[in-house]
Parts: structure tokens; sequence; C-alpha cells
């Protein structure tokens, strides 16, 4: 599939490994022969390179970098580490960067494209379920600094993303559910019949499909408002509260929560919150919840880190100069931007998925 907006703000190939897509697009480019240099995470090299490899058939030549998977390693030092690379090869600017992993691939991988030489292009190749429906889309490309998630970064779009549901195959149980998270708040903010199809994992044998349906939603979003000014922010359905959290149980370690699992706890308070903001009915509210509580696991919510998650939202607010906007939910499929929401309500909002984890999860 390929988006209908003229290549702007990048086009999507998907199942590329069958269609070919990829190596026409390399042939459009480079000659046979040429040396390509691939980014990926210590178990994408190990899982993916070898596929992506076997589909090139020597008509490139591939070398690639690694980095030492998980969130902990997202910052600028491993940036160094791939400067490095890039400089001792001689990367130039009609050289190209091909992000091979799931989204902390893509955001590192964009991030060092970006910033070497001014630019160089780069295109992403994502190989977890997170990663093909949200973190390989749209530019957004950065690291993090100290426990701060996604502070350093540009909006940088990559040259083409290539999509192939082939390499979910080694992707973990838990990492495939973290990614269809990210699915279902596709459903929640733009397509109500989306949203209960996936959660009545009606999309469990046809993958493929439903990564199509994510995409078109996210890249149709993102074609509006490509530089994330209005619309996009949609998008940020559950992420507000969500990155909070997944901020506080990076303290932890860095799987202690995943990105997924964090964003499905701040769409359930998100959702609780457009409720006491008057904007979701009580039987909306209701039957998201039905639907969203049975994806919980355990997670230690106590008062201590519900001040933790707080003090995140503020910080997180103060620098956005958006203060206290939040997007949130009318109805399922239909999200709207810039509500502004009070602290008290915010807690609350915490307290009721402290009670619903504590008691779904017993
Ligand atoms: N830039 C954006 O718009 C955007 C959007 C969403 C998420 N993100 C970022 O992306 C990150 C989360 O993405 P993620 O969940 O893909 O994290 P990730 O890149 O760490 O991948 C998750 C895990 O799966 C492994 N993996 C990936 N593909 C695999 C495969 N095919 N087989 C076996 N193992 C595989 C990785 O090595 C890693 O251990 C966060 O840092 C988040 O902030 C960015
Ligand atoms: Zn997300």
């Amino acid at each position: 599939m390929k988006n209908n907006h003229n290549n702007y703000p990048h086009s999507v190939y998907s199942d590329f490994l069958s269609s070919g897509k990829l190596l026409e697009y390399l042939s459009s480019r480079f000659k046979p022969g040429t040396e390509l240099h691939v980014i990926c995470d210590s178990n994408t090299a190990k899982l993916c390179f070898p596929i992506l490899k076997k589909h090139i058939n020597e008509v490139y030549f591939l070398n690639f970098v690694a980095f030492y998977e998980g969130e902990k390693h997202k910052n600028l030092k491993t940036c160094q580490t791939i400067w490095s690379y890039l400089s001792e090869f001689g990367i130039r600017k009609d050289s190209l960067i091909i992000n091979l992993g799931g989204g902390i691939t893509s955001d590192i991988g964009g991030f060092c494209a970006s910033i070497y030489l001014r630019g160089i292009p780069f295109i992403n190749i994502p190989t977890s379920l997170m990663a093909m429906v949200d973190g390989s889309l749209g530019g957004k490309t950065g690291v993090d600094l100290d426990n701060l998630k996604n502070i350093l970064g540009v909006i940088n779009f990559p040259e083409a993303v290539f999509i192939d549901a082939e390499f979910l195959k080694t992707l973990p149980r838990r990492e495939f559910h973290s990614g269809y998270n990210e699915m279902i708040k596709h459903g929640l903010i733009a397509d109500a019949e989306y949203f209960v199809h996936l959660t009545d994992n009606a999309f469990e044998n046809r993958i493929s499909e439903a990564i199509r349906k994510s995409v078109e939603i996210k890249m149709n979003i993102i074609s509006e408002d490509p530089f994330d000014k209005g619309l996009r922010r949609t998008l940020n359905f559950g992420h507000t509260i969500g990155h909070a959290i997944e901020t506080a149980f990076l303290r932890f370690s860095d799987k202690s929560v995943l990105h997924g699992e964090a964003i499905l706890l701040g769409m359930i308070a998100e959702s609780y919150l457009s409720e006491l903001h008057g904007i979701l009915s009580k039987n909306d509210l209701d039957l998201i919840i039905e639907k969203l509580k049975q994806r919980l696991l355990k997670v230690n919510f106590d008062k201590n880190v519900i001040d933790e998650i707080l003090q995140y939202i503020m910080y997180d607010k103060k620098h956005s100069s958006s203060q206290m906007n939040f997007t949130l939910l009318e109805a399922p499929g239909k999200a709207v931007v810039n509500q502004n929401v009070n602290k008290k309500d915010i807690r609350s909002s915490l307290e009721y998925v402290a009670w619903l984890t504590e008691s779904n999860t017993k």
C-alpha cells in the first residue's frame, strides 16, 4: 500500500518482502553493488538482519551497526557510537541509512541520520508491531535524557517505510501485545468499529490487514498536520498520562512497564477523565473499560507512584506550553484535542486505574 499523499509526509509500503517494493525503491536510487548501512539493536541484528540480507540477495552490500536493545540505551551515548560508525565508514549525504528494528531503533536511527552532516536520507523497516503501526511512521525521532523520555529530538521524515509482518514471527508475545494496544488507540480515536474488532480479537489471524488499517489512520492524521500543530494531537490520546506512567516505572527497570502497556493504562485514565470532563457518556465509558480491562496486567500503583506520575505530567505540560491540555474522547472513535483538565480530576483518574488494576488482576 502506498499512501495517497504524493510522497508527503512519506510513503508506506506493506508486505515488502513478497512485493519486491524495497528492491524496486533501492534500484531507483543506487547502482547494484552499492554499500548500504543498517542500524539495528542487538536483537534485530540477530533475528531480522539475516532476513533483510537474504531479501537483498547480494544486489547491495549491507553493513550494520548494532546497539544494545532497550530503553536505557536510547540516549546520546548510543548516538555517539553510531555517529562514529558513520564517520569511520565515510558516510556521505548521498548514502542511505536503513533503520531495522522497533520504535527505539527508528527513534535513534532517525535522529542520528537527521543530525549527521545536517541530515542524510533514511528509511525505516519496522520489526516490532509497535514500530509498524506507530514508531516508524510520522517523522518523530529522538532520544531520552536521564530518565526523561524523548526530550531530545527532531521531526524529520524517512524517505519511505517498508513493513512486513514476517518479522513479527520472532517478536516476543509481550512486545506484540504492547504494539496491539497502540492499534486499539487508533480505533478509539478514529474508528469505533475497528476498536471493537481489535478488542474482540477479530484480527488474530489477519494481522497484516489490521496493520494496514492502523497505518492508514495514523498517516491520514499526520498528513493533515505533519508538524504537530493541532490535529496530530489526537494521536496523543492515552499518552499524556501513559508517558508519565512509563517514566515513573522506568526507574524500576526498563521492562517493568512497556510503552504500549503504559499507554493502555493511560487510555483507561484518559477515558475516565473524558467522562469526568462531561464529554463522554457513562455508557460509552463502561463499554470502553469493559474492552480495555481484559488486557490489563498487574502493575503496582501505590500512592507514591501516583504522586510521582502527577509530577511527571506537570513537568511534561510545562514544557509543551499547552498547560493542562489533553486529548480526550467524545465517543469511541472520536477524539477531541485541547481539553483543559484540572489536577484533581487527573488524580481521580489515576486512583481509578489503581483500583481497576488491583481489582482486575487479583
Ligand atoms: N517516534 C514515534 O512516533 C514513536 C511512537 C511510538 C513509540 N515510540 C518509541 O518507541 C519505543 C517503543 O517501541 P518498541 O516497543 O518497538 O520498542 P523496541 O524498539 O525496544 O522493541 C521492543 C523489543 O522487541 C525487540 N524486537 C523488535 N523487533 C523484533 C523482532 N522482529 N523479533 C524479535 N525481537 C524484536 C527489540 O529488540 C526490543 O527488545 C519507545 O522508546 C517509544 O518512545 C516512538
Ligand atoms: Zn505510543
